[in-house]
């Protein structure tokens, strides 16, 4: 295989060629599911931007349409960038997004639905020439700040309600619109929330969450019994934050929750790479699904050789975590269709210094579980309060820096002299008063090619430490590593590219390099099949 093949994945979500970016408008209508997403049909850098168009049966195999959206009036000549589509009771699915008008990035919110609504794969769109755009930007709106609409709701008062990212300047907000008939837009007269500092919030998402079990709800529901999310992706360092809060219905105002920052600091989906995500209530299965897009951390020469450029991570169940302060999200379950040959490990004992092969598994393209256990917490490093920032801790402690608990993990992607390798792993610190967890997917020595990012991506996972039990979940499928930190409490997406340890001379280790000894207490490890995206 050519070097621009043996990085592409197996069953993550890729085009056979050129660039992709955000997902869009992600859906379950009429017994499929559809996946659009940023595309430019003619190269493997950003630009000519269109919908590209997928569907589904199961989230996991995917069968490719033409592109559903693609610039052909005034109001989208030069770009249809992101947006959202909203099943609208008794007209079917609307899809809403950004136009570009201009060469200087003029943007307007279009709709679009679909040309004959009776197709089942929703092919053809059309944009009625007499309501388009349906939003412009207006007086005192950026226009070249003005984009990304999010999944419309209803409020009680019948008027559906919608958010436009934008800024201030220096301050990131959503714009807030009304319309009794999806078609007339009026701006409220406040944001539904805003912050100074944060820059342009792309592709907000506004939606609630219940307070009780992992049932998603469809993006209209409101009440006592929920709280609600609202993301941001922040062009100015490509990462985004969420905040928990309260949507006071009376104001049509979101108020976060002080648990977590409302800004730079603020939690994270994941703390890798992972960008511009979008989630959608499914119902028909009660589950609110998280889509986001990985770019390449290569450079955009290779970009350019591979002739292809990013993927769409693995769609994620996603609901309030009990404790009321963060979310969790999990792989959809349908992706276990794909596990292969499963090998375990139990009561796997490993010294300070050791590693052990999980051996008898593709493991270039492979779904890994594992608990690890430990006896005590005595041993724990001395945590140092300016440790402020998981990714700088981690690049200061990495897997070869030895520890008390921990560093202890996987060895993903590894070649068999470690030449090459991946480690995801926890390291516990001792607090004052409680115990710091850092979760850390080190893409320093991933490869033996130089000019790479490399980051040593890093988040601290909020345990409650009652059973001395940490768990993880990764799923390796050659250029990503995309793990998931107890039971999905912290998670991160590394992108990398070995050169050895590639295909067939992939392998994956547990190791622990900390003075506590560790105890595999269960793990499997699956064969991944290669997903159906034709
Ligand atoms: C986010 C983003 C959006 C925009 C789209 C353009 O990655 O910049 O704000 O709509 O990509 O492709």
């Amino acid at each position: 295989i050519s070097v621009s093949e043996v990085h592409r994945t197996g069953y993550h979500f890729q085009p056979p060629r050129n660039w992709i970016n955000d997902p869009n408008g992600p859906m379950y209508y009429n017994g499929y599911y559809h996946l659009f997403y940023q595309y430019n049909p003619k190269g493997s850098v950003w630009g000519n931007i269109v919908w590209a168009h997928s569907v589904s049966k199961d989230l996991i195999n995917w069968k490719a349409l033409e592109p559903a959206i693609y610039p052909s009036k005034p109001f989208d000549k030069y770009g249809c960038w992101s947006g959202s589509a909203t099943i609208v009771p008794g007209k079917g699915p609307v899809i809403l997004y950004t136009g570009i008008i201009d060469e200087k990035n003029t943007q307007v919110q279009v709709y679009a639905i679909p040309e004959d609504p009776t197709d089942p794969l929703l092919r053809k769109w059309i944009k009625p020439d007499a309501i388009n755009p349906i939003v412009i930007a207006g007086q005192g709106v950026n226009g070249s700040a003005f984009r990304d609409p999010t999944t419309a709701w209803m409020g009680k008062d019948g008027r559906w309600r919608m958010l436009v990212g934008s800024r201030r300047k220096h301050r990131g907000m959503a714009y807030l619109y009304r319309s009794r008939d999806f078609v007339k837009w009026v701006r409220a007269k406040h944001p539904i929330h805003s912050k100074t500092t944060t820059g342009m919030w792309e592709c907000p998402d506004f939606y609630p969450v219940s307070l009780k079990g992992k049932v998603g709800l469809d993006t209209s529901i409101e009440g006592n019994h929920v709280k609600h999310v609202l993301k941001n992706s922040l062009d100015m360092t490509r990462f985004e934050y969420y905040t928990l809060g309260t949507y006071l219905t009376d104001k049509d105002k979101y108020i976060p929750s002080n648990t977590s920052e409302d800004g730079w600091g603020g939690l994270r989906y994941d703390y890798g790479n992972f960008y511009a995500s979008k989630s959608f209530f499914d119902q028909s299965k009660n589950r609110r699904i998280l889509w986001g897009w990985a770019n390449e951390s290569d450079s955009q020469d290779d970009d350019v050789k591979k002739g292809w450029a990013g993927i769409q991570a693995i769609p994620r169940t996603v609901w309030l975590d009990p404790t009321e302060r963060q979310l969790v999200q999990w792989p959809v379950e349908e992706l276990n269709v794909l596990r292969e040959k499963e090998v375990s490990m139990n009561n796997q004992k490993l010294e300070k210094g050791n590693h052990v092969e999980v051996a008898g598994i593709t493991a270039a393209q492979a779904d890994v579980e594992v608990t690890f256990s430990f006896s005590s917490l005595d041993k724990a490093e001395a945590y140092d309060p300016s440790w402020v920032n998981a990714q700088d801790l981690c690049s200061q402690k990495g897997s070869k820096v030895q520890g008390g608990v921990g560093p202890f993990g996987l060895l993903t992607l590894a070649s068999e002299n470690l030449a090459e390798f991946t480690p995801v792993f926890f390291r516990v610190f001792k607090a004052p008063s409680k115990h710091v967890v850092l979760l850390c997917s080190d893409a320093t020595s991933s490869s033996l090619t130089s000019n790479l990012y490399k980051p040593s991506f890093a988040g601290f996972v909020d345990v409650d430490f009652a059973t001395k039990k940490l768990s993880l979940r990764s799923l390796i499928d050659h250029s990503v590593v995309e793990s998931f930190g107890e039971g999905g409490k912290t998670n991160i997406l590394s992108r990398v590219y070995p050169v050895l340890a590639v295909a067939n001379q992939a392998n994956l280790f547990v190791f622990n390099n900390g003075t506590e000894p560790i105890i595999v207490e269960n793990l499997k490890a699956w064969s991944m099949k290669s997903a159906e995206l034709i």
